[in-house]
């Protein structure tokens, strides 16, 4: 019997980490899959998935710049990929439906929540940015229940815009916007979703944010600390941490939803912090 195959879409693609990730996955569970990365051409992401489904593919991840085209190619979506406008992750229902699923804020969370041991509910949550990132993980944190999140962006108008769309889901939440310089007391966890780090800077946040329990959680990963997280530092944060477990998490659920088996992913963390 030939293994099930999965792949990863993006354009570039050669960076990713998301075959070694179910590749580890695989071996931990003992399932027979095979998951490669597939380069799209930027005009035909909706050609490069079909025929992947169609020679017998089951399951793809997506990653940038593709998440709202596979959205939108989609003959139906999870409630919590509906949400989120994007999706990270799709296969084909029992009757070869295109099903569309974005397991993102699922991987925010559970990185948070069960990897750094922090408690979401009731706390004081401030996010930064509202693009894409920020949007597709803002349902799973609401569905925490913290007392408040706060939108901070560049463009106030977009994390307004954000307040409005999500209001349905954080009833009994304060849900609010502003821009960077605005919020001035500690908050219990701040969340970088810009993708401010790319260009060299940083969002200009008045350092009162930082209290000494403040949790910093950066959506990026990189090998040294991030620029974002080295700030925080800076402003002596103690408790920081970047986005390596989310991404290790959102596979694991993707690999659940694929699966239906959930893997470990500490020992997968750990494996990739020392590649
Ligand atoms: P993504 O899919 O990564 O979220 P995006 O939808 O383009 O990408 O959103 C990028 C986010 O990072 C936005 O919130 C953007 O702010 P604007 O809405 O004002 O554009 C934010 N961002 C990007 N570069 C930034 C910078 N140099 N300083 C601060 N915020 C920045």
């Amino acid at each position: 019997m030939t293994n099930d195959l999965y792949a990863v879409v993006g354009h570039p693609i050669s960076h990713s980490k998301s075959p070694r990730i179910h590749s580890l996955f695989a071996q931990q569970t003992g399932e027979a899959l095979e998951y490669t990365a597939i380069q799209a051409p930027l005009d035909d992401f909706a050609g490069t998935v079909t025929e992947f489904f169609d020679r017998g593919g089951k399951g793809l991840n997506v990653t940038v710049p593709f998440k709202e085209q596979a959205w939108q190619l989609a003959a139906q979506r999870t409630a919590r990929a509906e949400k989120a406008g994007a999706a990270n992750t799709l296969y084909r229902d029992d009757q070869g439906r295109l099903t569309a699923d974005n397991t993102d804020g699922c991987g925010l969370v559970r990185d948070l929540t069960v990897n750094h041991g922090v408690g979401l509910a009731g706390a004081r949550i401030l996010v930064l940015g509202a693009g894409g990132a920020v949007r597709g993980v803002l349902e799973p944190l609401l569905a925490e229940r913290p007392a408040s999140v706060t939108i901070a962006n560049r463009t106030l108008a977009k994390a307004e815009t954000l307040v409005q769309l999500f209001a349905p889901e954080a009833a009994g939440v304060a849900l609010s916007a502003c821009g960077f310089t605005e919020p001035d007391q500690p908050f219990d966890v701040i969340i970088n979703g810009t993708s401010a780090s790319l260009q060299g800077d940083l969002p200009p946040l008045s350092p009162a944010v930082i209290g000494i329990d403040t949790v910093v959680y950066d959506m990026m990963y990189a090998l040294q600390t991030t620029t974002f997280n080295q700030w925080a530092l800076d402003q002596g944060a103690r408790h920081v941490h970047d986005g390596l477990g989310m991404l290790v998490e959102q596979a694991a659920e993707s690999f659940r939803v694929w699966r239906g088996v959930r893997p470990r992913s500490e020992p997968v963390i750990e494996v990739l912090r020392n590649d």
